[in-house]
């Protein structure tokens, strides 16, 4: 048994020309004024009529990416658009016309959903039962896994994965040290465990995912990695407030799908970023080396902190009702704590221009990710370039679906020198604290 799927035309003979002898399908009927092609197990069907019908899709799938790429270099000439994946669907297409305008599109099906994760690997890197022990949650550049090794024997999670809680908790009792991330929850639990642990150092300047207070009440210290990620994170600021204001993935998406025409008037208007206001919530070391890039845009900066800042610039100290409505880009750089939580929602959100622009390289859930969403469907503010979210690595799909924001995974420090440094730093912090030393970067 088959099915068909049949289609009237106006013109067999071009219709066989295009189907079996363009696109290979081969003639699996021919009752002269109905012919049945196949491809795979579809089957086809054009009849002879006055008009074709030109409605609908023919969809034909293959394998993998690779054939799809294929189909897309020997078609290239029918094709409308360039292969992708799809916003909406698990599928990698493009799409091209027939003859007679039908709508072709060639695709495969792709599993974007994660893989089941593999086991966590947790090795000895340098087993020497004479060291103290630190638990090394995720790989970490080698500079500081070097510095490491010759002052602890480290049991590292060598399997590309976040450490398993259970992992860390099974493990944390016999530790003097731990190297973590970000993803790391060191909460009370964690912490409980630890029979002697001396110092918790976190990959990250952020620390937010440590209770510091309880590790403080129970003699551990907690060290970060501030100084060496400033001017990194600064650079990526800059490149999603570009990248917003201007509509700059917008823009190669829409050239990557074939849709430029030409230069047009109208085409992809975004907003101008020199001269206009920068508002810095936060003027930390992060948040100066983001405003001090505006001054060569020429750029009025504001902002908001707790203290008036002595700084090699010109910039004006304001409250944040008037930062949230003054400010043409508002980009935030405060550390993410329970008094920060939410502190940018739904009535912040209303107070800005209606041509702001948003950009969060600092946590997510400082901002009320709910009510952005809600801000950015109803275009109650321009857009929003977004580094960090409030439950990462999950995103809501609402967020994903959205033209106003630019999105990146988490990379604000993610550079081969930075991410080297902060390796070298999280690894002097832990040595120093075990060797009763005082921490290049210690938070309590
Ligand atoms: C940090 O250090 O807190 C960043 O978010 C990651 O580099």
């Amino acid at each position: 048994m088959c099915g068909i799927i049949f289609f009237k035309t106006a013109d067999l003979v071009g219709i066989r020309d295009f189907y079996e002898g363009k696109l290979g399908l081969k003639l699996w009927q021919d009752q002269g004024t109905c012919q049945v092609y196949e491809f795979g197990n579809m089957r086809l069907g054009f009849c002879l009529a006055d008009k074709a019908e030109s409605s609908g899709t023919i969809t034909f799938v293959y394998a993998d990416p690779a054939e799809v790429d294929a189909a897309y270099t020997r078609f290239r000439d029918l094709a409308t658009s360039r292969p992708e994946q799809s916003e909406f669907f698990q599928i990698y297409h493009f799409w091209a016309r027939d003859p007679e305008g039908r709508s072709l599109e060639f695709q495969c099906f792709i599993d974007n959903v994660e893989p089941p994760r593999e086991q966590a690997e947790i090795i000895v890197l340098n087993p020497d039962q004479t060291k103290p022990k630190l638990l090394l949650t995720r790989m970490i550049p080698e500079s500081g896994i070097k510095k490491l090794k010759q002052v602890f024997e480290v049991h590292a999670n060598i399997a590309d994965l976040v450490m398993p809680r259970n992992e860390v908790l099974n493990r944390i009792s016999e530790m003097d040290a731990l190297l973590c991330l970000l993803a790391d929850q060191i909460d009370r639990e964690v912490i409980d465990q630890a029979k002697q642990l001396k110092v918790i150092s976190n990959y990250a300047v952020g620390y937010n995912n440590i209770d510091t207070a309880y590790a403080a009440e129970k003699g551990i210290a907690v060290c970060n990695t501030p100084g060496v990620l400033t001017e990194t994170t600064a650079d990526l600021a800059w490149a999603l407030i570009m990248a917003t204001a201007r509509r700059i993935p917008e823009a190669e998406s829409y050239l990557r799908k074939g849709k430029f025409r030409g230069w047009e008037p109208l085409l992809l208007l975004g907003q101008d970023i020199h001269e206009r206001t920068l508002g810095i919530l936060g003027m930390g070391r992060i948040g100066t080396a983001v405003a001090k890039r505006a001054t060569g845009f020429g750029m009025k900066i504001i902002y908001h902190s707790n203290r008036v800042k002595e700084l090699d610039f010109e910039a004006e100290k304001v409250d944040l009702p008037t930062l949230l409505s003054e400010s043409d880009i508002l980009s935030i750089h405060i550390p993410l704590s329970e008094e920060s939580r939410h502190l940018i929602g739904a009535g912040e959100l209303a107070m800005m221009k209606s041509n702001a622009i948003l950009i969060n390289t600092a946590r997510g859930a400082i901002v009320d990710e709910k009510a952005l969403i809600k801000a950015l469907q109803a275009k109650r503010i321009f857009a929003a370039g977004l580094d960090v979210y409030e439950n990462e690595p999950q995103l809501p799909q609402e967020l994903l679906a959205l033209p106003n924001v630019v999105l990146l995974p988490h990379i604000g420090s993610a550079s081969l020198a930075t991410r080297s440094a902060m390796s070298e730093l999280a690894a002097e912090n832990a040595i120093a604290i075990v060797q009763g030393k005082q921490a290049p970067a210690r938070v309590v």
